[in-house]
C-alpha cells in the first residue's frame, strides 16, 4: 500500500508564493511519488488562486462556528503535474494575500479547518506533514490522541523566526484546548502560546531544511530562543536539504526567459538576457558584470551589510551594476531606496515581487548574492548556478551546505559590512582579471545537481521510521 501524506503549509507553488516555502511545497510531492508516496498538499484558498482556471472543482463544504459565528469553508480539489491540491477558502480568513492581515488568526483557522475537514476528505493520510507554524496547531491538537488514533505527525521548520504568537483568548477563539500546549511552549503568566515550540515538542519527528541548519539551530546564535527546545527534541531532529523543480528552474527550457539557453551556448545566452535586462532597466550600455539579490526584504536577508560608501570606492575601480529584486519591511526598503538614490547610475531596485522577472535575472545575472544573517537552506543560490550566476554567500545555514568556496562560489564569513565588501571585491578582481578562473566557477554551480533526487529518499526514510512507530 502506498503511504499517504498531507503536507499542510500556508502556500505551495505554483498556486501562491511569497517565498522559498512555495516552491518546497509545491515540488516535493511530485519527487515523493518518484519514491511510491502519495503527497498531497492542502493550503488556504487566497485571494489571486483561479482555481477554476487550473481546471479544479469544488468538492464540498462545511462549516464550523469561531467566536460564536459560523464560518462556510468550501473545499476545492485541483490537479497540478500529477500532483492533488486541497484548497479551502473562506470569506473571513482568506480573503488576502499569503500573510496579509493576523497572520495568526488567520493560521490558527487554517488548522481548525484542516482539523475539522480531515475526517471528510476523499484521503486519509498515515502522515500529517505540517510546515512552519501556520500548521503546527493541527499537530499539536492530534498528538494529543493516542498514537494508534491519530496520523503520525512531522514538523518542518523552514524559517524559526517566524514562531507564532497567540493570546490564549485566540487558542480559545478557535477551539484549541491549551492545556494540549505544553507549559514550556507559553509564557510565564501562561496567557501568551508559541505555536511553533507547541509544535517541536508535540511532532514524532522534526526536521529542517538543511543538515547544517540543524546543527546551528541548537546554538544560542541561531536558535531564536527555542534551542533548547530544539535540544531536547535532537534525536527526532533532522536536517534533509531542500530539492529544486529542476524542469522549472532550467534555463534550456523555462519558458519566462527572453532567451534560452544551454551549457554550450551559455556565454551567447547570458550576454543576450543581460542585454535585454540592461535595456529594461535603463541601466547605461556597458560590459559591466551585473550583481542580482532576490529575497524578502527582511533582517534575515543581509540587506544591511551594503553600504553606498564602499559600493561606491568599490565600482570606482571595479564598476559593476546591481539590481534588488523584493519587497517586505518598511525598514529596509527604505535602506534600499537610499542606496539607490545614492548610486542612482549603477543600482535599480524593483520593490514588486514578479516571478518572471526574477527568472530573467538569474538568466542574467553575473553574480548573484545571498548575504543572509541567517539562512536555512535558501533556493536562490541553487537556482542562481543553474542559470550560470555564481553566488557569493556567507557561511551560514544551507548556504555553507550547497556552495563551495573557490569552487561553486564566492563564500565570505562574517556578518559584517567588511568582509562583505571584501567579498565583493574579490569577485570583481575575479570577474575583471581572471575570467577563466570566474567561468570554471561558473560552469562548475552548473555541474550541480539539486534536484530531489538525494533528499526526496531521505523524506522517505524518515516516513518509513515513522510506520513503525
Ligand atoms: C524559508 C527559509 C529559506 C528556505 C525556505 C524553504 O524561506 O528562509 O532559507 O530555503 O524557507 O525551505
Amino acid at each position: 500500500m502506498k503511504k499517504k501524506i498531507l503536507f499542510c503549509a500556508a502556500e505551495a507553488a505554483p498556486l501562491a508564493k511569497v517565498g522559498g516555502l512555495a516552491d518546497v511545497v509545491g515540488s516535493l510531492p511530485a519527487a515523493l511519488r518518484g519514491q511510491g508516496i502519495d503527497a498531497r498538499v492542502i493550503i488556504p484558498l487566497h485571494a489571486g488562486i483561479s482555481w477554476r482556471k487550473l481546471g479544479g472543482q469544488k468538492i464540498f463544504s462545511f462549516k464550523i462556528s469561531i467566536e460564536g459565528k459560523r464560518e462556510i469553508i468550501n473545499v476545492y480539489q485541483l490537479r497540478i503535474k500529477q500532483t492533488i491540491f486541497y484548497l479551502l477558502g473562506n470569506k473571513t480568513y482568506f480573503s488576502g494575500g499569503v500573510y496579509e492581515g493576523d497572520s495568526v488568526k488567520k493560521y490558527l483557522f487554517f488548522s481548525r479547518a484542516v482539523l475539522a475537514v480531515l475526517s471528510d476528505l476523499p484521503f486519509h493520510p498515515d502522515i500529517i506533514h505540517a510546515h512552519d507554524f501556520h500548521a503546527a496547531p493541527i499537530i499539536v491538537e492530534l498528538a494529543s490522541l493516542s498514537r494508534q488514533n491519530r496520523p503520525a505527525l512531522v514538523l518542518t521548520i523552514h524559517n524559526l523566526q517566524h514562531q507564532g504568537w497567540s493570546s490564549l483568548k485566540n487558542i480559545e477563539a478557535f477551539s484549541f484546548r491549551p492545556s494540549d500546549f505544553s507549559s514550556d511552549a507559553k509564557n510565564k503568566q501562561g496567557d501568551w502560546f508559541n505555536l511553533l515550540a507547541a509544535g517541536i515538542l508535540a511532532a514524532d519527528k522534526i526536521t529542517t531544511v538543511s543538515p547544517n541548519y540543524a546543527v546551528e539551530i541548537l546554538t544560542r546564535a541561531y536558535g531564536q530562543g527555542l534551542e533548547k527546545l530544539l535540544y531536547r527534541r535532537r534525536r527526532d531532529l533532522v536536517g534533509i536539504l531542500n530539492g529544486l523543480d529542476v524542469d522549472v528552474f532550467n534555463a534550456a527550457k523555462d519558458k519566462l526567459l527572453l532567451r534560452n539557453y544551454q551549457t554550450a551556448d551559455i556565454k551567447r545566452g547570458k550576454y543576450l538576457n543581460r542585454e535585454a535586462i540592461r535595456s529594461y532597466l535603463q541601466f547605461p550600455a556597458s560590459t559591466e558584470p551585473l550583481f542580482v539579490f532576490i529575497a524578502r526584504f527582511s533582517n534575515q536577508k543581509g540587506l544591511d551589510l551594503f553600504k553606498s560608501a564602499s559600493l561606491h570606492r568599490l565600482a570606482k575601480r571595479y564598476p559593476f551594476q546591481l539590481v534588488f529584486l523584493g519587497s517586505g519591511e518598511e525598514k529596509y526598503e527604505q535602506l534600499v531606496a537610499d542606496l539607490s538614490k545614492n548610486l542612482s547610475e549603477m543600482i535599480r531596485v524593483i520593490n514588486v515581487f514578479d516571478e518572471s522577472l526574477a527568472h530573467n535575472l538569474y538568466a542574467a545575472a553575473d553574480y548573484f548574492l545571498v548575504p543572509s544573517r541567517f539562512e536555512p537552506c535558501g533556493l536562490t543560490q541553487m537556482i542562481a548556478m543553474r542559470y550560470g550566476a555564481v553566488p557569493i554567500v556567507r557561511a551560514t545555514g544551507g548556504l555553507k551546505d550547497t556552495v563551495q568556496n573557490n569552487k561553486t562560489g564566492l563564500v565570505f564569513k562574517d556578518y559584517s559590512a567588511v568582509s562583505f565588501a571584501n567579498v565583493l571585491e574579490k569577485a570583481l578582481k575575479l570577474y575583471y582579471q581572471n575570467q577563466t578562473e570566474y567561468l570554471s566557477l561558473q560552469a562548475a554551480g552548473r555541474a550541480q545537481d539539486w534536484s530531489w533526487a538525494a533528499s526526496a529518499p531521505e523524506y522517505r526514510r524518515l516516513y518509513d521510521l515513522l510506520g513503525a512507530i
